[in-house]
């Protein structure tokens, strides 16, 4: 599985882990990254006849997909009255489409492919909480709804069948749910009776477009190919442009075990924001089936929260008030959400690169279809065929509309690195408790020092690889996290989440500690 602490309702222990690459190769397509974009990026082009390649840093199946609560929804998740604004009712009815489309396409796929993946049509609602009377909100959110296409959308006062106290809501039919890594499984299956190669432990580290386009990996191996994609959530290859436009968050998650037939199974969505979002699954157990409560949301900048273990509290509390009838929490987890500042992700050509380099990232809370998207919309592009949501997905876009949440987001980002210029978090390292980590500045440098459960101390520079920010200690996950674009590292400074494509320096070791500890 991957790197994190916290583990997730979903068990990998379905999807097939499969040998690092161990020598030079050549292909079609190279997919960078096995989750949901790259997996149904590759399963598409191999059934079309494409030779390809699938590389991840890690378990297959190990990223953020492992980490998702899995609603399935053509709903935005910023609200079609924002998208509508930006995108105007044209890019405002194509999302509704393509995300329509994308639930359509994983049917298909998990029936053609016979996945056992629990998928299921279910009504999606949205609801307002009862403190809040949003009803005009939800009124003008319904005629955009209708705009952008959802016809049989519509607003209901407190319906009796939810089995909680809902309120105002408006609910959208059509919308679906599944077991993610069930269906990363049979796409991985799949793949392998097609014939594509999908290799787990394999960082990429280098990626070169152009006529001589290849793939290097960290090992050293290469991979030579006529198109490159790079599904890695976050891209590595991409320094700058794409990480003005998006902002990486951290999202929290529980499951709560419930009395089965209670509630009824759909997509919950209040509209908060940040939003909570709720659904049901029901799995098999060591006593046979038993349904949970997912319980998602309490989402923050990543690297910008100083006590994030508070957040499973006031989630719980959340859910609590609403479902009384929940009974323990089975799983907590938390995991990256990549924001684009204009609501719609960035699939296509990478911008300022060669013809031949793809990127898909800025998924928001809507992964799973965005990465179908991603799928299905490069899988025309590298093929030459023309598809109506290229512009909308277009990465090198730019929108004036959303001019106001782009110099948020920057400015945000930018305020990060004074984080340069002050004091460390502790004056002492013996203020570090086992199993924790802590900036610590010595001299001109600051340290991100990780104390292992048995005391012992371990150093890396606390300057992110990717721009210079310094990486601030998650408890909940115990990494480092870079509060400026939400670049991830372990404890020992390996990285887990781009766009930082290296580790965190360790540098001079030896004498940063020993500064650290006379500076302390
Ligand atoms: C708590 C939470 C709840 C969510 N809920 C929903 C939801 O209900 N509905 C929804 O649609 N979306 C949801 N999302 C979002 C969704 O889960 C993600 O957007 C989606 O899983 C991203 O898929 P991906 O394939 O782009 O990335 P990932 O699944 O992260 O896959 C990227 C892969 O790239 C690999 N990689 C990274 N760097 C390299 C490298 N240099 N070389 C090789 N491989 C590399 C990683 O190891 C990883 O396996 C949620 C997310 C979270 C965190
Ligand atoms: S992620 Fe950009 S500076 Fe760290």
């Amino acid at each position: 599985m991957g790197t994190e602490s916290t583990t997730s309702l979903w068990t990998n222990e379905f999807v097939p882990q499969l040998a690092p690459l161990d020598r030079n190769e050549s292909a079609d397509v190279c997919v960078i990254g096995a989750g949901i974009s790259g997996l149904t990026t590759a399963y598409l082009l191999t059934a079309n006849g494409q030779r390809v390649i699938v590389l991840d840093a890690d378990a297959i199946g190990g990223g953020e997909t492992s980490r998702t609560t899995a609603h399935l929804s053509n709903v935005s998740d910023d609200r079609f009255q924002t998208l509508e604004r930006i995108h105007g009712e044209k890019g405002s009815r194509l999302f509704a489409e393509s995300h329509a489309a994308a639930i359509d396409r994983i049917e298909s796929i998990v029936q053609e492919e016979r996945i056992d993946c629990d998928f299921q049509r279910v009504d999606g609602y949205l609801f307002q909480p009862e403190a809040e009377p949003l009803t005009a909100f939800l009124e003008a959110e319904l005629e955009a709804a209708k705009r952008a296409g959802h016809i049989d959308a519509s607003f209901l006062q407190s319906p009796s069948d939810v089995g909680f106290a809902i309120g105002s809501c408006v609910r959208f039919p059509n919308q679906a749910q599944f077991h993610p890594l069930k269906y990363l499984s049979g796409l991985v299956r799949a793949l392998r009776v097609l014939g594509a190669s999908v290799h787990a432990h394999s960082r990429v580290q280098h990626v070169q477009g152009g006529e001589n386009a290849y793939v290097q990996t960290k090992a050293g191996y290469r991979v030579t190919c006529k198109h490159i994609v790079v599904a890695t959530n976050a891209p590595f290859n991409n320094r700058y442009v794409l990480h003005t436009k998006q902002a990486s968050y951290r999202s929290y998650a529980i499951a709560l075990k419930i009395p089965a037939g209670r509630i009824k199974g759909a997509l919950y969505w209040d509209t908060l924001d940040p939003y909570h979002y709720v659904r049901l699954q029901r799995l098999e157990k060591d006593k046979g089936y038993e349904e949970f409560l997912i319980v998602g949301g309490e989402d923050h900048r990543t690297g910008q929260e100083k006590d994030p273990a508070d957040r499973f509290e006031r989630l719980e509390a959340w859910a609590r008030q609403r479902f009384p009838m929940a009974e323990g929490v089975a799983n907590r987890w938390s995991g990256q959400i990549v924001e684009p500042v204009d609501g719609v992700a960035f699939i296509g050509r990478n911008p300022m690169d060669d013809d031949n380099v793809f990127v898909a990232t800025g998924d928001s809370g809507m992964g799973m279809t965005h990465g179908t998207i991603a799928g299905m919309l490069l899988t025309d592009l590298i093929e030459g065929r023309e598809n109506p949501w290229t512009d909308l997905y277009d990465p090198a876009r730019k929108s004036l509309r959303s001019l106001v949440e782009f110099t948020k987001e920057n400015l945000n980002s930018a305020v990060q690195y004074f984080d340069w210029v002050t004091a460390g978090d502790v004056d002492a390292l013996e203020k570090i408790e086992p199993g924790r980590g802590a900036v610590v500045r010595s001299g001109l440098h600051k340290l991100a020092i990780y104390r292992d459960p048995e005391g012992g101390y371990h150093q890396c520079s606390a300057v992110c690889p990717h721009l210079g920010g310094i990486v601030a200690w998650n408890e909940v996950e115990n990494s480092w996290d870079c509060p400026c674009h939400g670049s991830r590292f372990a404890a020992d400074g390996t990285v887990i989440n781009g766009p930082a494509a290296t580790d965190l320096p360790k540098t001079a070791e030896r004498e940063l500690l020993q500064e650290a500890q006379v500076a302390t």
